[in-house]
């Protein structure tokens, strides 16, 4: 997939492991092989997006299968959505450390005619870099969502999975008709988790159809709901580190957390298909 130079948008050409532009703009490859394409002035902080501690404790969750579900539903959405086009062009923004986008790659290798050309980006480095540890083929990139370094109109499909919404910075590098899939928590979300923590739950009036009107229009809509059970002290731990919940934590509600050794919780989750306008 082509990237384009973050400084002045020309096409980034890439010899081994540098990219250059005609305007001499030059990135090198991080060891782990992925593109940092974030430009320092660009950071609102030194170090942007999720820490080395949500990075691990998401990891620590996602790898034990309970949202498999939900990756699962979004992978048959995602190829049902690029049905017929033959070497698609995908973006996971927001990729995390790369749980979803790595098994959209894995499917559609073994699902699908097609050859998609995938890429992950995300504002943080520690998230990609631990994203490179699942993939090797998948383009991965530390860049921000809000100048998203790829050519205006060619993607077919993004997914924006649990990510702030930018719909003008997310419509720009689509093709008209193409697919943007949003997956958003529902009221029901993790309440079990969420009453533990507040006093009072507040209910989220997030509506993602109104925020993206104006650029792109609901085409399908879904819930994924389920239950699972944490079983150890440690899974609710990882669960409880990857949500924004931990950063405000009440100390009686971290100790009482603290002593549970099972907790059954509620995945409520929506997934909007969404076209470019
Ligand atoms: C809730 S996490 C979701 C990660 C992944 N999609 C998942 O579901 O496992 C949100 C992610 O957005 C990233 N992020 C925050 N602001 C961003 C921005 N402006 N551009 C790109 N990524 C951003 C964070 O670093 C974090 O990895
Ligand atoms: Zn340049």
């Amino acid at each position: 997939m082509l990237l384009i130079c973050p400084v002045c948008k020309a096409a980034l050409i890439q010899q081994e492991r540098n990219l250059r532009c005609e305007n001499n703009h030059s990135f090198d490859a991080a060891k782990q092989g992925y593109w940092n394409l974030l430009l320092a002035h660009k950071k609102r902080s030194k170090d942007p997006g999720d820490n080395p501690e949500m990075v691990q404790a998401r990891r620590q969750f996602l790898e034990q299968s309970f949202y498999q579900p939900l990756s699962d539903r979004i992978n048959q959405l995602a190829s049902k959505a690029l049905n017929n086009i033959t070497e698609p062009n995908i973006l996971d923004m927001g990729c995390g450390e790369g749980y979803y986008t790595a098994r959209l790659a894995e499917f559609i290798d073994s699902n699908c005619q097609s050859h998609a050309s995938i890429t992950g980006l995300d504002i943080s480095k520690h998230a990609v870099k631990a994203a490179t540890q699942r993939n090797k083929t998948i383009t991965w990139l530390v860049a921000s969502g809000a100048d998203i370094p790829l050519p205006e109109q060619s993607l077919d499909l993004q997914l924006i999975l649990f990510s702030r919404l930018m719909p003008e910075a997310f419509a720009k590098p689509m093709k008209p008709g193409s697919t943007l899939l949003v997956a958003w928590p529902g009221e029901q979300h993790l309440i079990e988790l969420r009453q533990l923590i507040y006093k009072e739950v507040n209910t989220s009036h997030f509506d993602p159809i109104k925020t993206l009107d104006e650029y792109f229009e609901l085409s399908h809509r879904e819930p994924v709901s389920y239950k699972f059970t944490l079983e150890s002290s440690e899974q609710i731990e990882s669960l409880l580190g990857m949500t924004p919940h931990s950063q405000r934590l009440r100390p009686e509600a971290k100790s009482s957390i603290s002593q549970l050794e099972k907790l059954e919780l509620t995945v409520d989750v929506n997934l909007g298909l969404f076209t470019r306008r």
